[in-house]
């Protein structure tokens, strides 16, 4: 009869452990040990189109926000030469700490080269990360993939910016799916809707968006 050791004892429960996590697919709270920051009206700075209304490109209705953009739309300000756009932008900005953005998305099938969410500044660029949806998928900027088969259904977004020790981490439904350094610290803030890649966007776009919280670590 064999005997284990007791070194070979614990690494077998150690790997029978770790082989049951992955099996489980272990998911995990990702605002475990953080506090909510309340919002309101206040907080969300809408931008749009400049040459129409709101209502044209956003509604709000049953605690979802619609945001829909074309891709011969106009940028948020005349003169600016960035691509169109129709994004809540969220207050306050953030320059340091561990920071949180949560929310639900749905993005319907044919949308495509859109930003759905994004922390806006940084001391390198002008974004800290930048999540789009090209064909269904979602990439991190253009590459690499970050999740698959997003189209028509319901995930939940964490958003996990540890702006001091320089690192952003992505939850999709609760598993953690990409990890990256940040770009370096900055005039901080989170945004979340639609907004055209540089190219392959698809000329009609729209994410909706509902259950959106912001958390700071303790
Ligand atoms: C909305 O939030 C701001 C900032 O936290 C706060 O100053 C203000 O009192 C709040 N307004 C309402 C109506 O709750
Ligand atoms: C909002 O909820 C009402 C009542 O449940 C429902 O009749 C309506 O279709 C909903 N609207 C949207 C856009 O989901
Ligand atoms: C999206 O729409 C296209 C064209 O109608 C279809 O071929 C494809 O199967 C759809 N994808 C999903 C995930 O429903
Ligand atoms: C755009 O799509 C083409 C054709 O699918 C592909 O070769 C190219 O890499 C894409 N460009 C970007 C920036 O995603």
């Amino acid at each position: 009869m064999k005997v284990l050791h007791y070194n070979q004892l614990v690494l077998a429960i150690t790997l029978t452990f770790m082989g049951s996590c992955f099996l489980n697919d272990a998911q995990i709270d990702p605002t475990f040990g953080f506090v909510e920051v309340m919002l309101n009206e206040t907080n969300f700075e809408y931008q749009k189109p400049y040459d129409i209304p709101l209502d044209q490109r956003y509604s709000y209705q049953n605690g979802t926000h619609r945001f829909w953009v074309y891709a011969d739309d106009k940028p948020h300000y005349l003169g600016s030469k960035t691509q169109p756009r129709t994004e809540i932008r969220l207050l306050p900005d953030y320059t340091s700490g561990v920071w949180q953005f949560e929310g639900l998305a749905f993005v319907p099938n044919g949308t495509s080269g859109a930003t759905i969410v994004q922390i806006h500044g940084a001391a390198h660029g002008s974004t800290t990360i930048i999540l789009r949806i090209y064909d269904g998928d979602m990439r991190y900027y253009s590459t690499p993939v970050i999740d698959t088969d997003l189209y028509d259904k319901w995930f939940k977004v964490n958003l996990i910016h540890d702006v001091d020790g320089g690192k952003v981490t992505v939850f999709i439904d609760n598993q953690e799916r990409f990890k990256t350094y940040d770009k370096g610290p900055g005039m901080l803030y989170f945004k979340f809707g639609v907004y055209a890649a540089p190219r392959n966007i698809s000329y009609y776009m729209e994410s909706r968006w509902k259950a959106v919280k912001i958390y700071k670590k303790c």
